[in-house]
């Protein structure tokens, strides 16, 4: 999500520093922003002239101390509260005072990361979705700690993306994953009971309700191992059942069946068009 969110922020018009953990993953996310770019341009969403200033914004690295002197450092690193947090410390010893800290966060509390991160008030939540650059929505979430006037640069930094911001009090999972996670594990469970096949599943929602992908076509897009960090996650804050990962979730993850990204999920994706693969 890193790389889509640089992506968009570049084509923005701001000034973006992509900081990664290896010059091998910096090269990665170069090379999916370019082909990202040229997709756009493919669309005809993105003209020529845009996607190379877009390029020409951007700078890829792993030096931390880059994006410290930033106006706005958003955090998009894996779903693990210690690995977050030690982030922001290390930042906070370089960034300088007006500078707002934005987690990409999708369960995790914010609060949590604030408390810990030196600058409380400066905190925020910008919850992205993906694919970021075709995805319309951001959650801007705020902690009881968090000043109105972050709150309000990080509004307008979502409005100057072209995004459309909603504001979300710092609860695991805000409001679209509230809503969703529970929405995909009933789908696992559908499949577990033997409701109906998998494809059929995705089709009764991508017909019936008019969603753009059926539910494990959505689990196998965002990752099986997504999935089950943030269930196990919203399960741990709320401990209400609708959270629990199904055992189906975490047999597959278990397995190495994440998804697109290891090329086999729900369906396997190393045919085109991709087609089920029975699990039973
Ligand atoms: N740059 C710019 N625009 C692009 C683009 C790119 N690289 N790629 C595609 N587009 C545009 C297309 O031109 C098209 O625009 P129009 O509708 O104006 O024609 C639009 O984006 C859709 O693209 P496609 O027609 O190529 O693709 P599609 O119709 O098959 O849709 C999809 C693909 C957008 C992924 C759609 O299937 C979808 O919305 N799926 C659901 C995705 C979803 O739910 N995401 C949220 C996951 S949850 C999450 O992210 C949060 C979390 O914490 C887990």
């Amino acid at each position: 999500m890193g790389s889509g969110i640089a992506q968009v922020a570049a084509a923005a018009g701001f000034e973006t520093r992509l900081r990664e953990i290896s010059s091998e993953l910096a090269a990665q996310a170069r090379a999916r922003i370019e082909r990202s770019l040229a997709v756009g341009v493919e669309k005809k969403k993105v003209t020529p002239a845009d996607r190379d200033a877009a390029l020409g914004r951007l700078s890829f690295g792993t030096d931390l101390a880059a994006v410290a002197t930033c106006d706005l450092i958003i955090e998009a690193v894996v779903e693990d509260l210690s690995a977050k947090s030690a982030l922001w410390v290390a930042l906070d010893a370089q960034a300088p005072a007006h500078t707002i800290f934005a987690t990409n966060t999708s369960s995790l509390t914010v609060t949590t990361m604030a408390a810990g991160s030196g600058r409380p008030d400066r905190m925020i939540g910008l919850h992205f979705f993906n694919p970021v650059p075709v995805m319309a929505l951001v959650e801007v979430v705020r902690t009881i700690m968090t000043s109105e006037d972050t709150i309000q640069r990080a509004t307008d930094f979502v409005h100057r993306l072209g995004k459309h911001p909603i504001a979300a009090r710092d609860t695991s999972g805000f409001v679209v994953n509230r809503l969703l996670v529970p929405y995909m594990l009933d789908a696992i469970r559908a499949v577990e009971q033997d409701v109906a096949s998998v494809e059929d599943i995705d089709t009764g929602m991508r017909l019936g309700a008019g969603h753009p992908m059926g539910p494990l076509t959505l689990l196998d897009f965002v990752g099986l191992d997504t999935t089950l960090r943030i269930a196990e996650i919203m399960f741990t804050e709320y401990r209400e059942t609708r959270f629990a990962p199904p055992p189906l979730l975490r047999q597959m993850v278990t397995a190495g069946l994440y998804g697109r990204k290891s090329g086999r999920g729900f369906y396997d994706y190393s045919v085109d068009p991709p087609r089920v693969v029975p699990l039973r």
